[in-house]
Parts: C-alpha cells; structure tokens; sequence
C-alpha cells in the first residue's frame, strides 16, 4: 500500500511517499523558518499562507521524487491535530480535497502517534512493547507502546516543552530561531557544570515534566549578571542543555524500568540533540535497555511519519468522513 502522508501543523509543509508504513519513496520539507526568524517564534498567520503556497509544489516534488504517478497511490494520511488551526486547515482540506478528486480513502491522524511510529521508518525499530520518549517544540511527554496505534500516556508536561524552553532561552541570550539546534552547536563551547540550574523531577516516581523553573533560573542569571552574562553564553547554555537532559534522561529510563522494558525509543524535535542522544543511550546501555532514536531528519516534522501511522489506520479499515475537521489541543490531555 503507497500512501501520500501531509503534515502542515507548524512551520514546516511536507509530503511524502511511504509504502507499507515502513519505507520512504520520497520524503520533501519545506521549512518556514526564515519566515519565522525575525519574530524569535512561529507566527500563526504566516505560517497559514506559506502552507498554501507551499502545499502544491511540495506534494508535486514528492510524487517527482518517488517517481510515482497519481493513479498508484492507494490513500492519503494526514495530520489532523494538534497543531495551529490555520495551518493544520491547509493541509487537511488539500488531503480531503485530492481524496476526492482520486475516489481513494484519506484518514487524519494525529501529530504524536505520527512521532512515536517515526521509528518504524529506521531500519532497526523497538520490538513491542516499548517506552518513548517525545520532546518536541510543543510536547514533552513519555508513552508505553504496545502497538502502533495503541498508545498509552504515562507522563507529561505540565508547563513548558522541552523544545520551548530551548526556544525560550534562545531568544532570551539573542541567539535565534529556533533555539534548540543553536543552543546544541553553542554548548559544545561551554562547561555544562560551571553553572548549576535546577532540575524539576517533580517526584521520582511519576512522568511529569516541569521546565518553567529552569527557563525562570536562566531568566534569573540573565539579569544577575547584566555585564557579564554574554562572555559566559556557552557555559549558560551548557548548563540550561544539561539540565533539561539529566531530567529526560532520568525519566525515561524510569518510565521502562517500571514497565519492564528492554527497548526505548526517542523522537521529536529534541530527540536531535546531540547531548541527549549520547546521554540516554549511554545510561540505557548501563541497564540493559537498548536505545532507537531515528535519523535526525526524522526527529523534525515530517510527512513520513504521518504516513507510517496512516498506514496502520487505513489498514484497519477506519477512514476520516467528509465533514471531519481539525483539532488544536492534543486529545488526551
Ligand atoms: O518535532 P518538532 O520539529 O516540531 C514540533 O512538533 O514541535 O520540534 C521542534 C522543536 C523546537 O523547539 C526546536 O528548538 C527543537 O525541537 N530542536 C532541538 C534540536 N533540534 C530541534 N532541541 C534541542 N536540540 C536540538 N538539536
Ligand atoms: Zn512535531
């Protein structure tokens, strides 16, 4: 089965191409992020209209790619939340729209579920059941998996995202947008133990997150040390990037004790940060849990994903109707 999967959530407008769930024909983002820069965060409105610019050539350029003609694609999956209205509208009415048009069958999924099956596209995905790890620009939060599509929620966060917080304390030392790629690379430079930030664990024994204080402690140091503060960007953003690491780290290996698992995985946004990467697998490995974290390409947003999750709906049978519409907040918050 070749599903066409559309992703139009945030900033990014992608299509791909994605045969059983498992391998990539084509796989094409378009990133707003020059769009997005100058305002140190995505803005709504400009997100919408680049997304209706973009839908058409990106979806072309993926069925180029794949070298695929229309008439052999069996179905589309889309994403149908949660994300920004108007921008998720983009690519929901263009799916429904081409659904239409071609008489195939087009389900709308939702924007996680299509994180956690990013692991699926990698060559050694988790066996079942397993726990995850997604931190994203808009989630943090940890799902024991027990089949593609049967997810359950353990913990989440209860304030900021992870990648928020890299955001926020990007913007607040002037580094840009987005932060959490920027703070990675800055990091290198820096000492992670000069200065000492907090790390919300909230108690040891649940999933919850909390990166508000952190994000406050930077905020706090900041105005401290107004003259100072710029020569020591490195060990600031060493410290923030170790902190917020320790705490996802600690949680997820956690999580897949008390669920006896031997296998986690790691996705979203986030999941690209180097230090975190090496951190988890490291600790995992001491434990005997073994580590799968897709390639950073898909760790951002992407159309495989959605189409990969897609793929186990449709195969079911369940299909989205006409008058389905999207949804902004995650479902089962
Ligand atoms: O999954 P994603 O592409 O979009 C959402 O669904 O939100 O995640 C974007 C988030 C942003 O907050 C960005 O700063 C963060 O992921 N991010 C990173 C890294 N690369 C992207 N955070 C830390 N380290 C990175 N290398
Ligand atoms: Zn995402």
């Amino acid at each position: 089965m070749i599903l066409l999967g559309i992703e139009t959530s945030c900033d990014e407008t992608a299509a791909a191409l994605v045969k059983d769930g498992t391998t990539i024909l084509s796989s094409v983002v378009s990133s707003q992020i020059h769009v997005h820069h100058p305002y140190g965060g995505v803005v709504p409105e400009l997100a919408s209209r680049k997304h209706i610019e973009a839908i058409v050539p990106v979806v072309d350029q993926a069925m180029e790619e794949a070298g695929i003609p229309k008439s052999r694609i069996d179905g589309i999956a889309v994403t149908q939340g949660p994300g920004l209205v108007g921008a998720l509208l983009v690519g929901f009415s263009f799916a429904k729209a081409y659904a239409y048009s071609q008489e195939i069958p087009w389900i709308g999924v939702d924007h996680l579920d299509g994180h956690v099956n990013s692991v699926f596209l990698e060559t050694d995905p988790p066996p079942f059941p397993y726990v995850v790890l997604l931190a994203s620009g808009g989630h943090t939060a940890i799902y024991f998996v027990r089949d593609y599509i049967d997810i359950e929620l353990m913990g989440q966060t209860r304030d900021d995202a992870a990648g928020e917080a890299f955001d926020k304390v990007s913007n607040m030392l002037e580094l840009g947008y987005p932060g959490g790629p920027l703070i990675g690379r800055m990091a290198e430079k820096g000492n992670p133990n000069r200065i000492k930030f907090p790390r919300a664990y909230l108690t040891k024994s649940d999933f919850d997150f909390s990166f508000s204080g952190i994000k406050t402690a930077v905020n706090r140091y900041i105005q401290t040390h107004p003259d100072s503060y710029h020569a020591q960007i490195p060990d600031i953003v060493a410290g923030f990037q170790e902190a917020v690491v320790d705490v996802l780290s600690f949680k997820i290996i956690q999580a897949a004790q008390v669920k006896k698992c031997e296998h986690i995985a790691m996705v979203g946004g986030v999941a690209a940060n180097g230090r975190l990467r090496e951190k988890v697998s490291k600790a995992a490995k001491q434990k005997g849990i073994e580590t799968h974290i897709p390639s950073i390409q898909l760790c951002g947003d992407n159309a495989a994903m959605i189409a990969a999750v897609g793929y186990h709906h449709l195969r079911k049978g369940r299909v989205s109707g006409w008058d389905d519409d999207v949804y902004s907040r995650k479902r089962n918050s």
